[in-house]
């Protein structure tokens, strides 16, 4: 029997899209490889949004040569956002690469695995059909959903909008009907994906984009895309379903109709992440992200006095170029000052293709890395201290499985793992048979990244 393994780099876009990719070769008949040894095919979905990931990649792809070179009827596919950016050039260098395609041709990897004659599969085609794919899914309680794919921000240092193209929003209709589906075999979280869910909405309003991801024309007002917020009012109408939550979030597209919606939709989680990047007027100019630092903190605190208990998480750049000390000091001082629950923190890594490669300014990588390690010291005592605070509290758990150290033994497993209402991870001692079903939790500890509690 033909088997597959997939090697996943990179964001929840990319984990979702290694799920529909899973779907499409279990459907082609291959079935799943626990080893990458026994594989016969090994895919890599890449991620291209920081030079780091890049290397992840090529010194993966150099151990799956070795693999080749004792087993050559291997075959090896490279798909995701570094096949899409470079291209032929992978294949260049890599020639031992069988397949190699981008994330608008997902769709296609049947007939490129069967055609190795033309093995290279990147352009951006019109009337990209994404919802027909059905993703073979890990997790039966929560799920992703995409609901838009793309970007039209073009911030300065980031690579997403050239190898994802242009925003496109998926149909209304499409995301409910997919999420009634994934409520009968078991769904009670989705978390609706975007790379900038705020802006979710009419696909024309969006240049390039005429249609819609199962081929049809759109057209704008006539057609039934609503906005984000009425979005989420849909479905939240869905029987059946607990919990939803979203990313990511931009703070200029932020309104006062989602602030509501956050507010008063009982199945929307007390949660958003909301990329900050920099707390510098100039530094947020300079990334060209639209907002001041005073429209971010006048948004999150409406946002924060609306919905109680809110969790906040952030992205951070450290080391942007032209950076000065006082404008990473007014970083630092912002991060005291919100608190947030959790930090994504990254120093600038230049990108093929934008903008940012030709500002002035470009910073040493010792300074990078001393910005970022500060960043990371500053955020882990807060996190340390917002978990600690969560002691004592009695808390939602939406259970999803058997812990990371049962995991694989379902029918015994004492110990499950689930996530409060926030987002945070919980363990706790229970009957397998709670697995998908909300339960209150008194937490007793704090770990590093997670909580430990009892079942009442
Ligand atoms: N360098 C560093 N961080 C980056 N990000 C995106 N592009 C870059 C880059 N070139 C970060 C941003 C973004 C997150 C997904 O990745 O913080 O919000
Ligand atoms: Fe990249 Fe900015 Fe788009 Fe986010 S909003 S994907 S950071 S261009």
């Amino acid at each position: 029997m033909k088997s597959f393994k997939i090697l996943t780099f990179g964001c929840q876009m990319n984990e979702h899209d290694s799920e529909k990719l899973a779907g499409i070769l279990k459907a082609e008949g291959y079935r799943e490889s626990e080893r990458l040894e026994d594989a016969g095919l090994v895919l890599l979905n890449t991620c291209s949004i920081r030079e780091k990931a890049e290397q992840k990649f090529y010194s993966a792809l150099g151990k799956l040569r070795e693999l080749k070179e004792q087993n050559p009827s291997m075959k090896i596919a490279v798909s995701g956002c570094i096949a899409q950016q470079e291209g032929n050039s992978v294949l260049k260098r890599a020639p031992y690469v069988d397949v190699l395609f981008g994330n608008q041709n997902i769709g296609r990897l049947p007939s490129l695995l069967e055609d190795s004659g033309q093995p290279a599969s990147t352009e951006f085609p019109e009337g990209y059909e994404h919802a027909v794919i059905s993703a073979s899914r890990e997790n039966a309680v929560t799920s992703f959903v995409n609901i838009m794919y793309g970007c039209d921000n073009f911030c300065t240092y980031c690579v997403v909008p050239f190898v994802r193209g242009r925003e496109r929003s998926r149909r209304p209709g499409d995301i409910v009907r997919e999420i009634e589906e994934l409520v009968k075999s078991g769904c009670r979280e989705v978390t609706l994906l975007g790379q900038n869910v705020n802006s979710y909405g009419p696909v024309d309003r969006h240049q390039g984009a005429g249609h819609d991801d199962a081929g049809r024309p759109v057209s704008g007002a006539s057609e039934d895309i609503c906005n984000f917020p009425e979005l989420l009012k849909e479905i939240n109408t869905i029987g059946g379903l607990c919990r939803i939550r979203f990313v990511t979030s931009h703070p200029k597209d932020l309104s006062d109709s989602l602030i509501d919606a956050m507010a008063n939709l009982p199945k929307v989680c007390n949660a958003i992440h909301l990329p900050l990047q920099s707390a510098s007027d100039s530094v947020l100019g300079c990334m060209n992200r639209k907002y001041t630092f005073a429209d971010y903190m006048e948004k999150l605190n409406r946002l924060k006095a609306s919905v109680p208990d809110l969790a906040v998480s952030t992205d951070i750049i450290a080391g942007f170029p032209g950076e000065t000390e006082d404008d990473f000091r007014a970083t630092l001082e912002a991060i005291e000052d919100i608190r947030y629950d959790g930090i994504f923190a990254f120093k600038y890594s230049r990108r093929p293709m934008t903008a940012a490669l030709k500002l002035p300014g470009h910073l040493p990588e010792k300074v990078k890395d001393e910005r970022l390690y500060k960043v990371l010291e500053v955020q882990d005592k807060i996190m340390q201290e917002k978990i600690g605070a969560r002691v004592g509290l009695v808390e939602e758990v939406l259970v999803e499985g058997p812990d990371k150290l049962s995991r694989g033994a379902i029918h015994c497993a004492r110990r499950l793992a689930g996530k409060t209402r926030q987002g945070k991870i919980v363990n706790f001692e229970g009957p397998p048979e709670l697995v998908g079903q909300l339960v209150q939790i008194k937490i007793t500890e704090g770990k590093k990244h997670s909580l430990i509690g009892v079942l009442i």
